[in-house]
Order: C-alpha cells, then sequence, then structure tokens
C-alpha cells in the first residue's frame, strides 16, 4: 500500500499562508509525506481511505525544549514548593546526583517512557537536552541516549556548576574535554544564564566554543530574573532564547530585531507559581513564539503540550489559534525545520487526530484527553 487518504476532516490546520485552516478537507500522505491536500471533493483516488468522521486534524506538537534524561523525581521539592518554599537553580544537583548513579538501561528507559506519554498527547517531534549528568562520561551517555530517541539533541553541560567544582574550571572542562566527546551526539549547545548558575561572560565562552565545534546555539535566559541572556541571544545568533519570563523593553527588542524565538514554557510558571510570561506583548512587538513543555523533574515535570496550550490560553493572552502555531509552526522555528510544524505538500504526515471538532478545545477541555497520532 503506498498512498493514504485521510478524508472527511472537519477542521485541517496546515499553517499554509494562505489558506491556513480549511474545512471538510482531505489530505493525501505517501510514505510518510503530505502529497496532496485541499477540499474533501476534490481529493483523488489513493489505495487506502482514513475517514476521520468529522474531527479535527492538526500538525503533531513540536516540543523544542525538554529535560527527558534523567533519573528519580522531585516530587518533595514540589511539595515544598506549593507550601511556600522558592524555587531554586540548585534543586538541579539533587537529580545530577540521581542520573549519575542510574545505568545507561534506567536512563534509556525513562527517555522512552517520556516520549511515548508525549507521542500520545500529540507530540510528533522532540528536542531533548542533556545536563543532569556533568562529567564527561555522564554527559555524553546522556546525548548517545537522547539521540535513540531524537535527532534534536542538545549538548546542556553548562546547566549548573557541580557540587564541588569551581566556575573557571568548570567552563574549561565544559568547553574542552566534555564538549569534544558530546559535540558528535548533538545538534545544539544550550546554556542556563541565569543568577546562580552562569554569567553573561561564561555563558558567551560556552556557545562560542560551541559554534566552533559546529553546535547551533540556544539559551535558558530570563527565567528567574532580569539578566543578560536574552542580548546574549540576539548576539551570538541563536535559535531560541527560552523561558522569556522576565523581559524588559530592550529586551522584547532585540528578539524582534534579531529574529531570535522565544521559547515560553508555562509549565515552569505553573510548577513553580510564578508569574506566567507575557505572550502577547512579545506577539505584538512582532516576535516568533515557541510553546514547549520544558519537561523536567524540577521546575516543570509535564510532557503534555496540550497543557502548555490551555496554560498559555488561559494565562498569557494568546489565542486558540497562536497556542497552536506556536506549539507547533513555533516549534519547528524554534529548531529551524521547515519539514514538521505544519502540513503542506512535500512536509512530514505528522498528523495528529483531535476527538474534537475544532483546535479551540485544546484549550477549552483542559486535563482531557483529546489526541490520537493518526498511523499511515
Ligand atoms: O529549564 N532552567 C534550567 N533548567 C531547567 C530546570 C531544571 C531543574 O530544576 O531540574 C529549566 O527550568
Ligand atoms: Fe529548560
Amino acid at each position: 500500500m503506498t498512498s493514504v487518504l485521510v478524508t472527511n476532516i472537519g477542521e485541517l490546520v496546515t499553517w499554509d499562508e494562505e489558506r491556513p485552516v480549511l474545512h471538510d478537507a482531505a489530505l493525501v500522505v505517501e510514505r510518510g509525506i503530505v502529497t496532496w491536500i485541499g477540499d474533501r471533493t476534490n481529493a483523488p483516488d489513493a489505495d487506502a481511505v482514513r475517514d476521520v468522521s468529522g474531527a479535527a486534524v492538526i500538525p503533531g506538537f513540536v516540543d523544542s525544549h525538554t529535560h527527558l534524561v534523567f533519573a528519580g523525581d522531585r516530587a518533595a521539592e514540589f511539595e515544598a514548593r506549593m507550601a511556600g518554599r522558592p524555587y531554586e537553580a540548585g534543586g538541579i544537583r539533587t537529580t545530577v546526583a540521581a542520573t549519575r548513579a542510574a545505568t545507561d538501561e534506567q536512563l534509556a528507559a525513562n527517555v522512552a517512557r517520556h516520549v511515548a506519554a508525549m507521542r500520545a498527547q500529540g507530540t510528533t517531534t522532540v528536542e531533548i537536552k542533556s545536563g543532569y549528568g556533568l562529567t564527561v562520561r555522564d554527559e555524553a551517555r546522556s546525548l548517545a541516549i537522547a539521540r535513540q530517541a531524537t535527532e534534536e539533541t542538545t549538548f546542556l553541560g553548562a546547566h549548573v556548576v557541580p557540587e564541588g567544582a569551581e566556575l573557571a574550571s568548570y567552563v574549561d572542562l565544559v568547553t574542552g574535554p566534555m564538549l569534544e566527546a558530546c559535540a558528535p551526539h548533538a545538534r545544539w549547545i544550550d546554556v542556563f544564564c541565569e543568577d546562580g548558575a552562569f554569567g553573561r561572560d561564561e555563558a558567551h565562552t560556552v556557545l562560542e566554543a560551541g559554534q566552533a565545534a559546529g553546535l547551533q546555539p540556544r539559551v535558558h535566559a530570563n527565567q528567574l530574573g532580569p539578566g543578560p541572556g536574552v542580548q546574549l541571544a540576539a548576539e551570538v545568533g541563536a535559535a531560541s532564547a527560552d523561558h522569556c519570563t522576565h523581559l524588559d523593553d530592550a529586551d522584547v527588542a532585540a528578539l524582534a530585531d534579531s529574529g531570535v524565538v522565544a521559547g515560553l514554557l508555562p509549565g515552569v510558571e505553573f510548577s513553580t507559581r510564578s508569574p506566567y510570561p507575557d505572550a502577547r506583548r512579545l506577539i505584538d512587538a512582532g516576535v516568533t513564539v515557541a510553546l514547549a513543555t520544558d519537561c523536567n523533574p524540577g521546575s516543570s515535570y509535564t510532557s503534555s503540550m496540550p497543557l502548555c496550550i490551555a496554560l498559555a490560553v488561559r494565562e498569557m493572552g494568546m489565542t486558540p489559534l497562536e497556542a497552536l502555531w506556536s506549539a507547533t509552526r513555533g516549534g519547528a522555528f524554534s529548531l529551524r525545520r521547515d519539514d514538521v510544524g505544519h502540513l503542506a505538500v512535500g512536509a512530514k504526515a505528522d498528523l495528529v487526530v483531535l476527538d474534537a471538532p475544532s483546535h479551540v478545545h485544546l484549550a477549552y477541555r483542559p486535563g482531557v484527553p483529546l489526541t490520537t497520532p493518526l498511523a499511515t
């Protein structure tokens, strides 16, 4: 069987510039690639037919920011936080200890379990960072394990300075032997630029070294307070500045002018009970916005893109359509991909069927499982 006609689509979100949303639509898939899109009544014949009974069909979510290679959890830290304790970057070290103690098989099983949960919730492309190893061996094996699940792997040796290490010598390690061992398994380099993690100069050194090794930069920026992360991202030509919770006007202008994608991660503000980033302000200023889960055991232990969409609509001033764009096409821009995050002839047929007549239900029915990836 070579071609499959998916038909009776009540609402088809494609992100085509002229007709981003079609009604009573159909599409044809051949060997995983979209070969035809249009009105149901004009659909060509195919070897097989899938009738979705009027449901909405969307491109699969592109989750452009996760930390899935870890062991253990931090439920006690979450519980204490809900009783009033603040979130601190230092909690990362708890997960580092658990991750170092885990076997490769345990880490790979955790990644596979989370990726499967993501897929069931409509995610078809995922980025995965290292950053809970923080030794040459543990960062390299984290990335090798991540690579089994995705091409979109990110070296985050500069997550925090590990217990017992000193800042300058740790930066030397990250930009020297650790980078050398990790670069073959990674596409991206990231740094947590924040008080309590890495300052502007160290972050710059890390990103430049990564670029020299052939990796493309992305930055954890302006998460816990104002800081230099967003400006640094613009300066080095990063693909994305993620978090973007505490921005001044110059930061917003830098994002708009540079084209750096602002990755908003509302699971973090939910789980740390913090003010949400202002998506409306960014969109109105012309910034490209991506939504991602940041799935990690400390600040955002959710693998659900629909939850992020619901939070973005309810708390961050996005329309349901904008939130869906940011969770699909915006994520693809963040990863500099044109083959995913939208549905067009030649793009990957990453189709997700909603148990709903329209994409609005993703935010309107929070917590309800509505997504089924369509195997063609
Ligand atoms: O994106 N900000 C830095 N890293 C993660 C948090 C990791 C953790 O708390 O374990 C984040 O929020
Ligand atoms: Fe993160």
